[in-house]
């Protein structure tokens, strides 16, 4: 269905119907467009696409019928005019920002982000003449303070990978925007059922739709949402020329994720709030942060901008690194990895392994103790999640 079309339903209804484009067989399921390129009638409409006189796709690193379905079902969730798929969401975290700087801008950030982020914003925009300045993204009066007349955009993650500290974007919109900056907000571990980030002033959002929008460990994938002059004047002519574009393979995948992540990403936020109750008891665990839990640090921002809690729970178990790596060991269900937002449950212990490249200095201004894990609920049933964490949490 068109985006007109859809519009009048809700939000869980247009995941599954909006940005179809059924072909001349009246599929049931959207088709899967694997193709590189596209033929031509004749000579003339070869001629007319390539100058934007016939609508019409050319070549699959430009657009693609299947990519473009699953933007246009990402979008319309969104509230967003526009979006843009890409390979990964670091390709789409890298687009987001390249995209809009020139040598000589300078961007703002909170620290607490995804390492590969924090990379691109100290270390790969620099070397193209970008500075950028860290700060605390709970402390507004650092955003204040960090804003140049240079100042491009700002970046921040909320809530942050593995703290789950929360930014309040509003906020932070407003600083930027008196400043002359865009925002561009990483809304992966909220999920775009929880938060909405442009509809809070944000110009721009990014996924890694790696974690929750495909939600079963597949594949890989990003994608850049914002208005249609911001795609457009930033992201649109930097993808299709420099070319880290979404497969159709993995939008497809994608597509079908979007249709049913509503009802995974309320079930698995509802059971990481009954662990994280549990969990909150235990004595084994000496700090708990949990969004829409009320002794979270920012319990005020959380309850002003999100409509749920998250499917990530932080926590730190007694006895540092030996009784994090006991508790993770003795995990049944439960399996070990770097990753999130799968239908599995997932943990992850980031001081040796996500945030293993940071220094000890800087896990310590971020709050990643030696005894902190990050567990990512999955669609298991929750009591055995909350048995197997007790369980485990008895060998430490
Ligand atoms: C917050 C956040 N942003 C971006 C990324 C990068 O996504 P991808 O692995 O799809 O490149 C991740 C991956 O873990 C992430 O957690």
């Amino acid at each position: 269905m068109s985006a007109s079309a859809t519009l009048k339903y809700r939000p869980e209804t247009r995941l599954v119907h909006s940005g179809t484009l059924r072909s001349q067989f009246g599929e049931t399921s959207e088709a899967l467009f694997l193709t590189q390129g596209y033929v031509y009638e004749n000579s003339a409409q070869a001629e007319a696409r390539f100058k934007g006189e016939d609508p019409g796709y050319q070549y699959s690193r430009f657009a693609n019928p299947t990519v473009a379905m699953f933007e246009q079902r990402i979008a319309e969730f969104e509230g967003a005019e526009a979006s843009r798929a890409t390979a990964t969401g670091m390709a789409a975290v890298t687009l987001a920002l390249m995209g809009q700087v020139r040598a000589g801008d300078h961007v703002v950030a909170s620290k607490a982000l995804f390492g590969s982020c924090l990379y691109v914003v100290e270390e790969y925009l620099p070397r193209y003449g970008v500075s950028s300045t860290i700060v605390d993204g709970t402390d507004l009066d650092q955003w204040r303070a960090a804003m140049r007349p240079n100042t491009k955009t700002v970046f921040m993650e909320t809530p942050t990978n593995p703290t789950l500290e929360v930014v309040d974007i509003a906020e932070v919109s407003k600083i930027a925007h008196a400043a002359g900056a865009t925002v561009v907000v990483d809304n992966v571990f909220s999920t775009p059922l929880w938060q909405s980030p442009l509809q809070l002033g944000a110009d721009c959002v990014v996924y890694s739709t790696t974690k929750h929008i495909d939600g079963q460990g597949r594949c890989l994938g990003g994608v850049i949402l914002g208005t249609k002059k911001f795609i457009n004047d930033n992201i649109h002519i930097h993808l299709r020329q420099t070319g880290p574009s979404m497969s159709p393979f993995n939008a497809w995948v994608m597509l079908k994720g979007l249709e049913t992540l509503p009802v995974r990403v309320r079930q698995q936020t509802d059971s990481a709030g009954k662990i994280a109750d549990a969990l909150g008891r235990h004595p084994k665990v000496s700090r708990l942060i949990y969004p829409g839990r009320p002794d979270h640090p920012q319990a005020a921002v959380v309850k002003k901008q999100m409509r749920g809690g998250s499917t990530l729970v932080a926590f730190e178990v007694v006895g540092g690194k030996k009784g994090a790596f006991a508790f993770q060991d003795a995990l049944k269900i439960v399996r070990i990895s770097n990753n999130l937002g799968d239908a599995k449950s997932l943990i992850t212990h980031p001081a040796t392994t996500t945030h293993q490249r940071i220094t000890q200095v800087q896990r310590d201004e971020l709050g990643i103790s030696d005894g902190m894990v990050r567990l990512s609920v999955g669609l298991e049933h929750p009591d055995d999640l909350i048995e197997d964490v007790a369980v485990a949490l008895k060998a430490v």
